[in-house]
C-alpha cells in the first residue's frame, strides 16, 4: 500500500477520533458513534482513492453510511477495501470509561475476510508467542505454551479478557492455570494487539468477541507479527447463513491472521479516542487538540506512533 495513503488515513482516524470524544461520558452512544461515521466518511471523500467498505456499519438497509459496500475516495488512485470501525467501544465513549479507538483496516481487493457481524472465539499473542497457541487446547496448555515462548512463568502472564458471563469459566481456567486477569468492559481491538508491545504489559487476549473486530485486529497483528486465531461462534442461529454466505463452510474452522488479511499490501491505522492498552485518549486543551495515532504498513512492518496537535480552531 501506498505510503502517503497510509499517512492520509491517520488523517481519517483522527478526525473520527476528535468528534467521538466531544461525547465522552454524555450517555450518548448513538451520537458518539455517529459523529465519528460522518467525520470518518466526510474525511474519506476528500482522500485520492478508490476504497470499498468490506466491513463497515452494517448492511446498507441499516446503516445509513459507511455500510458494507458503499465507495468511499475520490475514485482516484488505488483500489483498496476497507474494514473500518469509526468509533470502536460506544459504551465505552458515552460512559466515560477505558479504552476507545477509531479505526481502519486496508488491503488490496479480496484480501480481507468479509466477516458478517457475529462472534468469534480468539486467541492473540506478540511475535515470540506466536506459534505457541491453540483454539483446540486447554487454556492451561496455551499459557504454559506462551510462557515458555516469552521465557517467563505461567504466573507473570497477564491475559486480557473482556468482562462478560460468558466468561466465567475461562476466567475460572486462567486463574487456576497460575496467570494473571485483566478484565476489561470494553475493547478487545486494542487488547489483541497490545500484546505485540510488551510495555502495554498484556501478554495474551483471550475470549468471545466481535467477528469484524477479529478482522481488524488480525490486520494489525500479521502486520506487526503477532498471531490471532479466530474460529466463528455464531451469537445467534440466524447469523449462521451470514457465516456461510461469506465463504465460511465449515464452522469449525480456524482461521489465523494470514486467513483473514491475505498479503503484504495492508494497513493499520487507529486514534485513541479514550486511554486504553494501546493509545492514548484525545486531550482539548485551549487552543489546541491533542490525538495519539498508531500506523503501519505490511509492505515495511514499520510501526509508526504519531502524535498531532491541532488547531482547535480548525475543529
Ligand atoms: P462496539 O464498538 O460495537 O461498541 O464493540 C465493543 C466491543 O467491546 C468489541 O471490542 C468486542 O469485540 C465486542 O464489543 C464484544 O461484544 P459484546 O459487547 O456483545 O460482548
Amino acid at each position: 500500500m501506498d505510503r502517503n495513503l497510509a499517512l492520509e488515513f491517520v488523517r481519517v482516524t483522527e478526525a473520527a477520533a476528535i468528534a467521538s470524544a466531544r461525547w465522552v461520558g454524555r450517555g450518548e452512544k448513538k451520537k458518539a458513534d455517529g459523529a465519528a461515521v460522518d467525520a470518518m466518511r466526510q474525511r474519506f471523500n476528500l482522500v485520492d482513492f478508490k476504497g470499498t467498505v468490506v466491513i463497515g456499519e452494517g448492511a446498507k438497509d441499516e446503516a445509513p453510511m459507511l455500510y458494507t459496500g458503499e465507495k468511499v475516495g475520490t475514485g482516484r488512485g488505488p483500489e483498496m477495501d476497507l474494514a473500518i470501525d469509526p468509533l470502536e467501544c460506544t459504551d465505552s465513549v458515552a460512559n466515560g470509561r477505558y479504552n476507545a479507538i477509531a479505526v481502519i483496516a486496508a488491503g488490496p481487493k479480496d484480501s480481507l475476510l468479509h466477516a458478517p457481524d457475529t462472534y468469534m472465539e480468539k486467541i492473540a499473542v506478540g511475535h515470540k508467542a506466536r506459534k505457541a497457541i491453540s483454539l483446540d487446547a486447554s487454556v492451561r496448555e496455551n499459557l504454559k505454551g506462551v510462557a515458555r515462548a516469552l521465557d517467563k512463568k505461567v504466573s507473570d502472564l497477564t491475559v486480557m479478557v473482556l468482562d462478560r458471563d460468558r466468561h466465567e469459566k475461562l476466567i475460572d481456567d486462567i486463574r487456576s492455570a497460575g496467570a494473571r486477569v485483566r478484565l476489561i468492559t470494553d475493547g478487545d481491538v486494542s487488547a489483541a494487539i497490545a500484546t505485540c508491545f510488551p510495555e502495554s504489559g498484556v501478554d495474551v487476549y483471550m475470549g468471545i468477541g466481535g467477528s469484524t473486530e477479529g478482522v481488524l485486529a488480525a490486520v494489525a497483528l500479521k502486520v506487526m507479527g503477532g498471531e490471532i486465531i479466530c474460529r466463528f461462534k455464531p451469537r445467534k442461529d440466524e447469523d449462521i447463513p451470514k457465516i456461510k454466505a461469506a465463504g465460511v463452510a465449515d464452522l469449525r474452522r480456524i482461521f489465523n491472521s494470514e486467513d483473514m488479511a491475505k498479503g503484504h499490501e495492508l494497513s493499520f491505522t487507529a486514534t485513541g479516542v479514550i486511554d486504553g492498552p494501546l493509545l492514548s485518549g484525545v486531550v482539548f486543551e485551549k487552543d489546541k487538540i491533542i490525538t495519539h495515532s498508531v500506523v503501519t504498513r505490511g509492505i515495511s512492518g514499520t510501526i509508526r506512533y504519531i502524535t498531532t496537535h491541532h488547531h482547535s480552531y480548525k475543529w
